[in-house]
């Protein structure tokens, strides 16, 4: 099956939502986020989920989410940070669509989420430090993907630019 859609994958922080929101607008297409279909469906914060469910249960609906959305053609789909931990979801969604790695450093990502509280896995005494540790273990599950654009010193109208290059003709 052809590839229509376009995947943004990232670590928290890295300005997935923003980038898909804007390219969203650029491109005339929908935008499918992944961890607003859980709160959704579950009908409550990811906060909450993780909290009074635990992050395994997070991560079963969040593959169900998945599998729904890479059913979907011509979306772009705004990826939570953690899918990539799942080979099922990133065979999916690999099937569906060109996987965008949006690469971001630790420290830019914490000036990102440094004043955020909703990610619980970042709710944490040193959250740099954790950004580290997790970005360490997750780097070469990022390195799936299709391409990959460093968004440190980039506008977000440059890392849309660039996409839009990436995707021309091919989708
Ligand atoms: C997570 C990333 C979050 C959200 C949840 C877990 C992760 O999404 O899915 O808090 O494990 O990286 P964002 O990357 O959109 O913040």
């Amino acid at each position: 099956m052809k590839k229509t859609n376009i995947v943004l994958l990232g670590f928290m922080g890295s300005g997935k939502s923003l980038t898909a929101n804007k390219l969203g607008k650029i491109c005339r297409k929908k935008v499918v986020s992944t961890d607003i279909r859980i709160e959704q469906k579950e009908k409550r914060a990811i906060a909450e989920i993780f909290e009074t469910s635990g992050e395994s249960y997070f991560r079963a609906v969040e593959k169900k989410v998945v599998q729904e959305i890479a059913q979907e053609r011509g979306v772009i789909v705004d990826c939570g940070g953690g899918v990539v931990l799942d080979p099922v979801n990133m065979d999916l969604l690999s099937q569906s669509g060109i996987l965008i790695y949006l690469s971001a450093s630790a420290e830019a990502i914490f000036k990102n989420i440094k004043n955020t509280r909703h990610r619980p896995l970042l709710n944490v005494a040193d959250p740099l430090g954790k950004i580290k540790e997790l970005l360490a273990v997750r780097g070469p599950l990022y390195a799936r993907a299709d391409y990959t654009i460093e968004t440190d010193h980039k506008t977000l109208d440059e890392v849309c630019e660039e996409i839009k290059d990436i995707v021309k003709g091919k989708i």
